[in-house]
């Protein structure tokens, strides 16, 4: 029997979920019921999703940050044809492919210049791991130390560089020495961690993933004089601002910072295929690769496969083309909410955080997405923040659509009794019918 994929979509789309539950995460399964995020998506095409009835979503969290160009970008898809037509010898392992190279000598081209050697993997966290590793060889120093509510990937490593316990909890012991982590902008406990010098990285995010916050004072360029001065490797995780993000190239060029090391992911392949990279100076890449025994020291089977290196290619290309950097000044936003005024309406706030901190804006996104199929995220753990991060080609009709959406959610937010707080009603409800009140605010990630 020949094989079919479009057939096998075809025939079984929309069993999405009791596959998932028989097969896969049943508790994200669940998760997402209760938070009414349980959609059949068919297809996809730039800012939007379509369900079955092919219906539009306006997708306002684009996986991520993975989709800056869009979904199906038509230049990204055809780069995968032209691979696979062109049947090109992938992963043979021992020589040198062409399209790493030249993704390599692409993004090279579009990085300060210090940032001269790349280091390909598969995902942001594995790209942390590279990075953690590379600056151990390089300073001899073990520790590293990062900010607090930092994201950096759920792998053991870049697990242990965040303070989050919903997600270290059960985890541990976890990686000794990167315990240490600094509140951000506050210099002088940053001073207290890397005065003793034996501290290999500094990890920043200069647009926290987690609640979209950023630095209000010269934070980040005092710190990196700190790392300059006691020995610290700086690595600015760009794997989320990274590649237009927020406005820049790169999130660090806000601050004119030069960081020895930075990681990237995401939108790096333009969405279909996953690619991660480190980039870092030459002198730093060479302490770990620094003897011949040593060439594949660090590495990883799928790194350089062709199909990533050629979407990767072509995403750089589209970004370029499309101008998609400087539209705006960033698109990595967080809208906090705060306790309202009124007496029947701060009750119900009330009673919402006294379960879960995270729960009004978990309504907020949940209704977005109900009534106005907009697709958003909260933004982390126990805030009231919503996140959006729109893809950056998104233009005045979205904006539009995406306003005047919240603008109505909102407004029926001062309505209570009320649908949107019957939403709240049914989170209290799933919660207190669990185990535990955080089983209905899973889906967070950064
Ligand atoms: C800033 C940042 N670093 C690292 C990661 C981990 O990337 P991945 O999920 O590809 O491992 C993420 C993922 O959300 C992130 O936002």
């Amino acid at each position: 029997m020949a094989f079919d994929l479009k057939e096998i979509i075809a025939a079984r789309l929309g069993e999405n979920y009791q596959l998932h539950e028989r097969h896969l995460n049943r508790t994200l399964v669940q998760a997402q019921r209760v938070i009414g995020f349980d959609k059949v998506y068919a297809r996809a095409e730039g800012a939007y999703l379509y369900d079955m009835d092919n219906r539009p979503y306006l997708d306002f969290l684009s996986g991520y940050s993975v989709f800056n160009i869009g979904r199906n970008h038509p230049v990204v898809k055809q780069a995968i044809r032209d691979v696979l037509d062109l049947d090109l010898p992938n992963m043979v392992q021992m020589d040198c492919s062409l399209l790493s190279g030249l993704l390599a000598e692409a993004l090279t081209k579009r990085t300060p210049s210090h940032l001269n050697a790349v280091f390909f993997c598969n995902s942001g966290t594995e790209a942390m791991e590279g990075a953690l590793k590379f600056a151990r060889a390089a300073t001899g120093g073990k520790r590293a130390v990062s900010l607090a509510s930092a994201f950096h990937g759920l792998s053991l490593g870049s697990l242990s560089l965040m303070g989050c316990e919903s997600f270290t909890e059960g985890f541990g012991p976890l990686m000794e020495g990167f315990d240490a982590r600094v509140p951000l902008d506050d210099i002088e406990a940053l001073d207290r961690q890397l005065c003793s010098r034996d501290v290999a990285a500094l990890v920043i995010e200069t647009v926290q993933g987690k609640g979209c916050q950023t630095s209000r004072t010269d934070f980040f360029i005092r710190a990196q004089e700190l790392c300059r001065k006691y020995g610290t490797l700086l690595i600015s995780d760009e794997v989320q601002t990274g590649l237009g993000r927020t406005g820049k190239m790169f999130g660090f060029q806000h601050w004119n910072l030069e960081p020895d090391i930075i990681t990237l992911a995401k939108t790096l392949s333009g969405g279909y295929v996953p690619c991660g990279a480190i980039m870092t100076r030459r002198d730093i890449y060479q302490k770990t690769f620094s003897r011949m025994d040593r060439c594949v020291v660090h590495s990883t089977t799928f790194g350089r496969n062709n199909l990533a290196m050629a979407c990767g290619l072509a995403a750089l290309e589209v970004i370029d083309d499309e101008k998609l950097v400087v539209r705006g000044k960033g698109l990595m936003i967080g809208i906090e909410f705060h306790e309202p005024q009124e007496f029947k309406l701060k009750m119900a706030w009330k009673l919402l955080h006294k379960i879960d901190k995270v729960l009004f804006a978990q309504m907020i996104v949940t209704q977005m997405l109900s009534k106005h199929r907009i697709l958003t995220q909260v933004a982390g753990h126990a805030m009231d923040v919503m996140k959006i991060l729109p893809p950056l080609i998104i233009g005045e009709k979205e904006v539009d659509m995406f306003v005047n959406a919240l603008d109505d959610v909102l407004t029926e937010c001062r309505k209570f009794p009320g649908p949107m707080w019957e939403i709240g009603n049914n989170f209290v409800k799933a919660a207190l019918g669990s185990k535990r009140a955080a089983d209905v605010r899973p889906t967070v990630s950064a």
